[in-house]
């Protein structure tokens, strides 16, 4: 792992926009495995200020989310359908039809198998990743196989109260959704962490020193050759090393 930490969270989240943007520009065509949640925001922000620049286009990105909660409708705007197009496709070139997020209105079984035959004719270049407070990636909870593909998930109580301050109350927070597996994300090329925050320095430290094991799903991420990390000084400060 390539282990980054900033004093500035601009400067993080620039220095990992400019990244972006040189692959990007690099490969115009590339597949980009996308996250949701608060942690990404300021990064889709600094590519939509680099677009409108024009120091970068999306016109032939391709794209997979990780996932996405099941029962929401697509219109409602916790929906992670409604986040990307709020935070980024609406304000790019992008072209929509490359635009993949797993379904979380179709019945389940179908849902997994139409993401899972999309996946499979792509490989992903760079996935972006944030951690949950709990070491999820994706929404793979603790105890999920490392085997695991695409799948459905019962959110963990931690996952359903940290992401409750998105909706008007805990209640109205879904309990599943539809994630890509551990093994598809460590099937990309190149592997993005972005994390942020002192209630992410727990699961950091684990994900980076920890022993790999399926209680931390992030520890995985040791395993994988090719993995920059990106830390605020307050998500680094429980690393030893
Ligand atoms: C989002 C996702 C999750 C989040 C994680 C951190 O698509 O897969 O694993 O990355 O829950 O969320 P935030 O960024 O809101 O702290």
């Amino acid at each position: 792992m390539n282990i980054q930490v900033f004093e500035d969270k601009n400067e993080l989240y620039s220095t990992v926009a400019e990244y972006y943007i040189n692959y990007i520009n690099q490969k115009p065509n590339a597949i980009l495995g996308l996250a949701t949640g608060t942690t990404p925001i300021p990064l889709y922000k600094n590519l939509i200020q680099a677009y409108k620049n024009g120091r970068v286009s999306f016109k032939d990105i391709t794209t997979f989310n990780l996932d996405e909660y099941i029962g929401l409708p697509q219109t409602h705007k916790e929906s992670y359908y409604s986040f990307m197009r709020h935070q980024l496709f609406n304000h790019i070139d992008i072209n929509l039809n490359n635009t993949h997020i797993p379904s979380g209105i179709l019945e389940p079984n179908e849902a997994i198998k139409v993401y899972q035959s999309q996946l499979s004719k792509h490989q992903i270049d760079v996935q972006l990743l944030g951690i949950g407070s709990n070491g999820h990636i994706g929404f793979n909870e603790p105890g999920t196989s490392f085997e695991s593909t695409t799948q459905i998930t019962q959110l963990a109580e931690s996952t359903i109260k940290d992401n409750s301050r998105m909706f008007d109350s805990i209640e109205e927070v879904p309990t599943k959704s539809i994630t890509m597996g551990i093994k598809d994300i460590m099937m990309a090329n190149q592997i993005i962490v972005i994390a942020t925050g002192l209630n992410k320095a727990d699961a950091v430290l684990k994900m980076i020193e920890g022993p790999v094991n399926e209680s931390l799903p992030a520890s995985i991420l040791q395993k994988h050759s090719n993995v920059l990390v990106f830390l605020d000084k307050e998500a680094a400060s429980k690393l030893t090393k």
